[in-house]
């Protein structure tokens, strides 16, 4: 008898493009447990969102986070609208599930994928191939801050970074971790230490720490803005990166631009320590500008699907999967924003004819 291995996923679509990716994603994970009969999935579809929000007051209900903690991952779709400020749309979904669940590490693997052009010249697939590990629970994102005096001439406003030794530390350590995971062994530490000399020069000490304890890993450290014209000028000599919230921000979509378009680009928000399931999505958001149309690219979820399997320990569905959309992008079955002319339901159909005709 075999023994099916089930994981229990808790799908969060949300807003814009959110459900037409997410459902194309649900249908590949479906294909992939079809195909390799010992996985399974239970998915459970919550339709917490911006439009939750208008009925309820809410992003999501108040027991939100207890309702969650039982799944294995999370896949999420894109949260923003453009009739909600930003940040009662953030803040009271995708970074109340960040911060209350930990994940800490947000981790954005960017690659060419064949068939897709960088706008570097002379950039093949190969060329570059990064992971960039994001601080994703202190930083520049802590919070932490206030406004005075509010629409009086002396009106203040700080916005306070938080940079802790707890929270340096196990990035940092993470970060190694994945480096050492990787063929090239290569991280590249980034910070703005030469202007900010608290908090970054806090970085820049961990660092060197941490690196103590991986002696096999080769690593360097970058200024942030130094740091984007080597991804220009130099992708090849880099390989994993990891920075501050809002700097890998910044970099994440410098990074995703480079590798072709933010349609292609998956990311995770994982806590290592396994209290709290992960949560796995694109990166581009909910683009409400394409919304309705049937052509958001369904690459970046496949790939954030790949991420999540990996998490789960599926290593091998994770690879047929990503076996099976490098074979469609290089075939040129692609959406507009890379170029093609398919439609996300085409795109969908063919991973899912390459996931059927896999030997792998
Ligand atoms: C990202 C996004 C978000 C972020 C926005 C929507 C707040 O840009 O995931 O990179 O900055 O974290
Ligand atoms: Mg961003």
């Amino acid at each position: 008898m075999t023994l099916i291995r089930r994981h229990k996923i808790a799908a969060i679509p949300a807003d814009g493009i959110g459900p037409e990716v997410i459902d194309a994603g649900l249908e590949v994970l479906q294909a992939l447990s079809a195909r390799a009969s010992d996985i399974a999935f239970d998915v459970t579809a919550f339709d917490w969102g911006t439009d939750y929000y208008k009925r309820h007051g809410e992003m999501m209900p108040k027991d939100g986070l207890h309702q969650l903690k039982p799944f294995d991952a999370i896949f999420f779709g894109a949260v923003g609208a453009p009739d909600v400020p930003d940040q009662i749309t953030l803040w009271g979904l995708r970074l109340a599930i960040c911060q209350g669940f930990d994940q800490y590490a947000n981790v954005r693997p960017t690659r060419i994928l064949p068939g897709i052009s960088s706008p570097l010249r002379g950039q093949e697939p190969g060329d570059l191939d990064w992971v960039i590990v994001r601080e994703n629970s202190e930083g520049e994102y802590a919070g932490q801050g206030g406004r005075t005096h509010r629409g009086m001439p002396e009106e203040v406003a700080t916005e306070v970074a938080i940079f802790t030794r707890v929270g340096i530390t196990r990035i940092i350590r993470y970060a190694f971790r994945v480096a050492q995971s990787r063929p090239r062994k290569l991280l590249t530490v980034v910070t703005k230490s030469n202007a900010q000399k608290h908090g970054m020069v806090l970085w820049d000490e961990i660092a060197a720490e941490v690196a103590q304890e991986f002696p096999n890993v080769t690593w360097d450290k970058m200024l942030v803005d130094a740091m984007t014209a080597r991804m220009t000028l130099q992708p090849e000599s880099l390989d994993t990166i990891v920075a501050t919230n809002l700097h890998a921000d910044i970099l994440s979509d410098l990074a995703a631009a480079l590798a072709g378009s933010l349609g292609v680009a998956p990311t995770a928000n994982i806590d290592p320590e396994r209290r709290f399931p992960s949560m796995f999505e694109p990166i581009h958001g909910s683009a409400f500008d394409i919304a309705g149309k049937g052509i958001a690219n369904p690459v970046a979820t496949f790939l954030t699907a790949c991420q999540m399997l990996d998490h789960l320990g599926e290593g091998d569905a994770a690879a047929r999967l990503m076996k099976a959309v490098e074979e469609v992008c290089a075939a040129g079955v692609m959406t507009p924003d890379v170029g093609g002319t398919a439609t996300t339901r085409e795109v969908t159909d063919a991973v899912i004819g390459a996931i059927r005709g896999s030997n792998l």
